[in-house]
């Protein structure tokens, strides 16, 4: 059995979003379980119910006056200390800093309660009503520097009935959020460990190298730089091939050495894949939750300068 994604919740308040997610976790066929919810406010009543429901609940100590830095460097290692894949914010009411999300990028949703990129902020449902909307909803998207902007993940509509109130509106709009919010972690959190959504990712890093084009090996997706009568591969798909349990890219190495140090330094993340080894390809395992796809940019760009043809390298290579 593969493991589950270790999803981590941050609460101000009630947690009902953080319940929806805990309750459905219980599915085995769920990719992931709560591994961890914790806050800004040690006193949130969801901080009580998660730990009811035998979650593990760190209380921070709240956050003194503006100065959030101490917080979220206490945060980010109660992170690291629970193996944490992923951070859902729910209803979390504190800005969160720029440096901190940046360790997170890719790896940190919300759920905002209304159709995002309509009304972002607070006040959503009074400023839906305010338009005169008939429809509304909840989104769940990766949070980044601006507020609510961040690449949306998923969306749910949500009638607006005549006669509505903010409150009555809340209400109705909060019974979609539970739907969708463990829904689309489950698909987000689905698609890294997804043969062609990994796929997609890594041809876009290779084919954004000069001379380069896609060509499969032995029915693998591969990628080649030169031209197509003259080229040579850099970098191959690998999907669970030869008893191994991972899904990844073979990407040529400098040698047995270098091969050995970094299987050494990240057992994890490198191995020896079984009849290219020997001939200095290296295997990088993709289907984790925390990828990090600037190192996989770093390892394919080597892996082109090894083999492509010495014109490429003199005209400045990549
Ligand atoms: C929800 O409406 C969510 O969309 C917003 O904050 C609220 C949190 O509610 N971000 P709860 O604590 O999950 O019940």
């Amino acid at each position: 059995m593969r493991e589950r994604s270790r999803v981590a919740i941050l609460i101000s308040g009630r947690g009902s979003n953080m319940a929806a997610l805990i309750y459905a976790s219980r599915a085995d066929d769920c990719p992931y379980e709560v591994a961890l919810v914790s806050g800004d406010n040690p006193e949130a009543p969801g901080l009580d119910l998660a730990e009811a429901e035998g979650v593990p609940v760190v209380r921070l100590p709240a956050p003194p006056g503006k100065d959030k830095s101490q917080f979220f460097a206490a945060f980010q290692k109660v992170l690291e200390d629970h193996c944490i894949d992923l951070v859902a914010l729910a209803g979390f009411m504190r800005i969160i800093p720029d440096d901190f999300l940046a360790r997170w990028e890719g790896r940190i949703v919300n759920i905002h309660p209304s159709l995002l990129p309509r009304h972002k902020g607070l006040g959503t449902h009074d400023a839906c009503l305010a338009a005169g909307e008939t429809v509304t909803g909840a989104t769940v998207h990766l949070v980044t520097p601006d507020l609510d902007s961040g690449e949306i993940l998923g969306q749910v509509e949500v009638a607006v009935l005549p006669g509505d109130t903010a409150e009555a509106l809340a209400e109705r709009v909060l019974i979609a959020e539970h739907q969708l919010y463990p829904r689309i972690v489950s698909q987000y959190l689905g698609r890294a460990r997804d043969f062609d959504w990994i796929t997609g990712r890594v041809g876009e890093l290779a084919l954004a190298m000069p001379a380069t084009h896609f060509q499969t090996s032995h029915g693998s997706p591969g990628w080649k730089v030169g031209t197509p009568s003259s080229s040579k591969f850099f970098a191959i798909m690998w999907n669970r091939h030869h008893g191994e349990e991972s899904i990844g890219v073979l990407v040529k190495c400098s040698g047995q050495d270098e091969m050995a140090q970094l299987i050494d330094a990240d057992p994890e993340m490198y191995f020896r894949p079984a009849y290219y080894g020997p001939s200095d390809w290296v295997g990088i395992t993709l289907d984790r939750p925390s990828v990090d796809w600037d190192h996989i940019a770093d390892r394919l760009a080597q892996s082109w300068e090894l083999v492509a043809p010495r014109r490429l390298l003199e005209a400045g290579g990549r």
